[in-house]
Order: structure tokens, then C-alpha cells, then sequence
């Protein structure tokens, strides 16, 4: 099909809930590149927002999918799934988890987290005790429980009544939480570095103040590291930077590669919580998701790609800033490893994202004056100096 006729057929029989999406269709990747329907080739600096994390079409996740699919696809949980029980000890012996339960995304992981959060207090005899505080200008999803979650007006004001006893506070400001906290607080949720509303990280003093007041206020710390973990800050969770484990954390996005799956991952004694018939999903944990993460996670771990997200994260930011002393409208450059994000005293955000496209870069806007980068864990210095090179003729118009 050409290009014209498949946004035709889109416009017609898809749901509109994307806006008018750049006018580019894919037919093929391989590591950081991407082809269109035209023979075009970009760089990828978004990596499908995260989830991409080993490039395209890596080896080791087409061959855990051909591997798996030529087996058997599915076979539902009521029978033991060998890849389901060696990616949770995978994740588990990586990270401060004990046990972990697979869903289909990063929304269905949160709920799960939000569910094993009030039924820890309720199984304890505290009932009472089901408030989740979150933070502003958060992100958790887009189910009704998440989207209350989420700290943000905007993806919610459509959808009242909202699932009851969530409110968000502030990020890194100890004292709006610490009043937020009352007897029926049963968790603090909150992403370490919040991607969706432009990358803000928190505090390091900040985290480490709000794992003090969840043990000595009794309520339990949820970390969202759908889009920070895996590597994606330069260590394979969120949290490592802080110093502080959480109590329950959340996986999706880079887990699959592209793959779809979701983790809950908990300590104990909260992963206990759940008994038979507390939770499940057909699909999450099946055989071709979990063999497809496992391969991942490997990968992630023994290439090292934690280790390259921090140098080349470190280098962007270097470069990046570079431009910042040449261009006085870039007000900020910040985050982690390799979820960074530049932001802009002037509304051209979505206008540098089509001129990056334009020259064969792929890039994120938030809102209209920050731009986001989260590529592959992979991405080599040639290929940020080739997005910088092109940031610089693009910002040289702009003036
Ligand atoms: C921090 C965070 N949590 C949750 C989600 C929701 O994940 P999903 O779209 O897989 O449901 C996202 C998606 O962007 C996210 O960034």
C-alpha cells in the first residue's frame, strides 16, 4: 500500500485518538534505523517511547519470538509456564523484589500495584486504609483507577466520576506530602523521573525523605519505573540512583523490546498479599511474552546496556548543552542516562520534532516547548552526534 492510501484507510476505520500523527508509516527496522514506505531511513531517538530499548529487530528478541511461537503460543495460567517462572527469577535476583506478577502493560501493572497496595492493609485488618497519594504532573496510565492516579487534569476531565481516594501533591516537596499522609494512606506512588510530562527527576533528598515517611507513617512506596526502568536511566531500575528500595515497583515498556508485557514486581511480605483468585489476566505471563522479556532482560544485563546508557546519556546531555551556550531559547537540558529532555523558551516544539522527522531523526514533543529523547540503549556516539548536528542547523533557522 502506498502511504496516502493506508492513512486513508486509517482515517477512516481507526479511532481518532492520536491527532493528526506525523505522515510517516514504517515497513522496517534494524538497530537505531528505521525505513518508510518511501525508502527514507531515520534514526530512532524515541524508540517507540521506551520500549525499544535493544533497537529493532535485535536477534536475540526475533529469535525468543520464532523460538517460542513454533512451539506453542499460549496455554493460559492454569498450568506452570517455564519462560513465566525464569523471568521472575530473573527480575527478582536483579532487583530488590521477591516475587512478581506478569500483566500486558504498564497501566494493568499499576493497577495491580494499586490493588496489592489496599489489600495488604485490608488482609492486615486496616480497611480503612485504601488513599494513594501521587504526584502533579504524574503519569500512570490510562484505566480508570491510573488515570486518577494520574497527577494530571488534562487526562482526566473527560472521565468524572474518577475512581475515588487518589490525590497527587507536588513533586519533591517533602512538606505538601508529609500533610497529604492521613489514616487512610495506604501507599505513596510516584515515578523516580516523570517521562511523559517532559522528564522531571526527583530529588535524591527528596526520595530518601519520602522512604523515611512511609516507614514511619506505616504506608507502603510504590515505584512506577514503567518508562525509567530497565536501563533507561544508566542502572537497570529507577531507584538504584536514589539509595532507597521501593516497596513495590512496576515494569512494562523496554521489558518486551516492543514485546507486550507488564511486571509487578513486590517484597515481601506485601508480594504475599495476593492469594489464589486476588488477581490474574489471561495473558499476562504467557509463554511467548515472557520468553520474548527474558531474552531482553539478558540482553540488557549481559551487554552491558545499562553501562552504555550512562555514557551516551552523559554525552548527550555534554552535547546537548553545547548547544544550550549557543542557543539562548534552550532554557534546560535534563534527566538520566538516556531519558532526557530539552526544554525551550519558545513554543516550537512540535515544529523541531517535524523538522527532526524532516531530517531523519525521530524525536518527542511534550506539550509545546520541551523535546524528548529516549533512544534505544544501543545508540553510539555517531548517531548522537548526527542528531545534535541536526539540532544545530535546525535551532540555526529558528534564530
Ligand atoms: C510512567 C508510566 N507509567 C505507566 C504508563 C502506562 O503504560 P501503558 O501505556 O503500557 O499502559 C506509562 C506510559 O507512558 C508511563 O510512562
Amino acid at each position: 500500500m502506498t502511504l496516502d492510501e493506508i492513512i486513508a484507510l486509517d482515517k477512516k476505520y481507526y479511532m481518532n485518538t492520536f491527532g493528526d500523527r506525523l505522515p510517516v508509516c514504517f515497513v522496517k527496522g534494524q538497530g537505531m534505523k528505521l525505513w518508510d514506505t518511501e525508502g527514507k531511513v531515520y534514526t530512532d531517538f524515541i524508540a517507540g517511547i521506551a520500549v525499544s530499548a535493544l533497537g529493532h529487530s535485535h536477534p536475540a528478541l526475533v529469535n525468543a519470538i520464532v523460538e517460542q511461537a513454533q512451539k506453542f503460543i499460549h496455554c493460559s495460567n492454569y498450568y506452570y509456564v517455564e519462560s513465566q517462572a525464569k523471568l521472575a527469577q530473573l527480575i527478582v535476583e536483579n532487583s530488590c523484589a521477591d516475587k512478581v506478577f506478569f500483566a500486558n502493560s504498564g497501566a494493568e501493572a499499576n493497577e495491580g500495584a494499586i490493588k496489592l497496595a489496599r489489600l495488604y492493609f485490608r488482609k492486615k485488618g486496616q480497611p480503612e486504609k485504601f488513599e494513594i497519594i501521587t504526584l502533579e504532573k504524574s503519569f500512570h496510565g490510562r484505566t480508570l483507577a491510573t488515570l486518577a492516579a494520574t497527577g494530571q487534569e488534562k487526562h482526566q476531565k473527560n472521565y468524572s466520576p474518577l475512581t475515588p481516594k487518589f490525590i497527587s501533591v507536588p513533586i519533591n516537596d517533602i512538606e505538601a506530602l508529609d500533610q497529604a499522609i492521613n489514616d487512610n494512606t495506604c501507599a505513596v506512588m510516584l515515578e523516580p523521573i516523570q517521562g511523559e510530562s517532559g522528564v522531571n527527576p526527583t530529588k535524591v533528598d527528596y526520595i530518601r525523605q519520602v522512604r523515611e515517611l512511609c516507614n514511619k507513617r506505616n504506608i507502603l512506596l510504590i515505584f512506577d519505573e514503567v518508562q525509567c526502568g530497565l536501563g533507561r536511566t544508566g542502572k537497570l531500575f529507577g531507584y538504584e540512583h536514589y539509595g532507597v528500595e521501593p516497596d513495590i515497583f512496576t515494569l512494562a515498556k523496554a521489558l518486551g523490546g516492543g514485546f507486550p508485557i507488564g511486571a509487578l514486581c513486590a517484597k515481601e511480605p506485601y508480594a504475599s498479599t495476593f492469594e489464589p483468585g486476588d488477581h490474574g489476566s489471561t495473558f499476562g505471563g504467557n509463554p511467548l511474552a515472557c520468553n520474548t522479556a527474558y531474552a531482553v532482560l539478558s540482553a540488557i544485563i549481559n551487554d552491558k546496556l545499562c553501562e552504555n546508557s550512562a555514557a551516551m546519556g552523559q554525552y548527550l546531555m555534554e552535547k546537548l548543552n553545547g548547544l544550550k551556550e549557543k542557543y539562548p531559547f534552550i532554557v534546560e537540558v535534563r534527566g538520566k542516562g538516556l531519558m532526557v529532555g530539552m526544554e525551550f523558551s519558545i513554543p516550537k516544539a512540535n515544529d523541531i520534532k517535524k523538522q527532526c522527522l524532516k531530517a531523519g531523526y525521530l524525536v518527542g514533543a511534550v506539550g509545546d516547548n520541551i523535546i524528548r529523547m529516549l533512544p534505544p540503549l544501543i545508540v553510539s556516539k555517531e548517531d548522537i552526534d548526527g542528531l545534535v548536528n541536526a539540532y544545530d542547523q535546525i535551532f540555526s533557522r529558528l534564530q
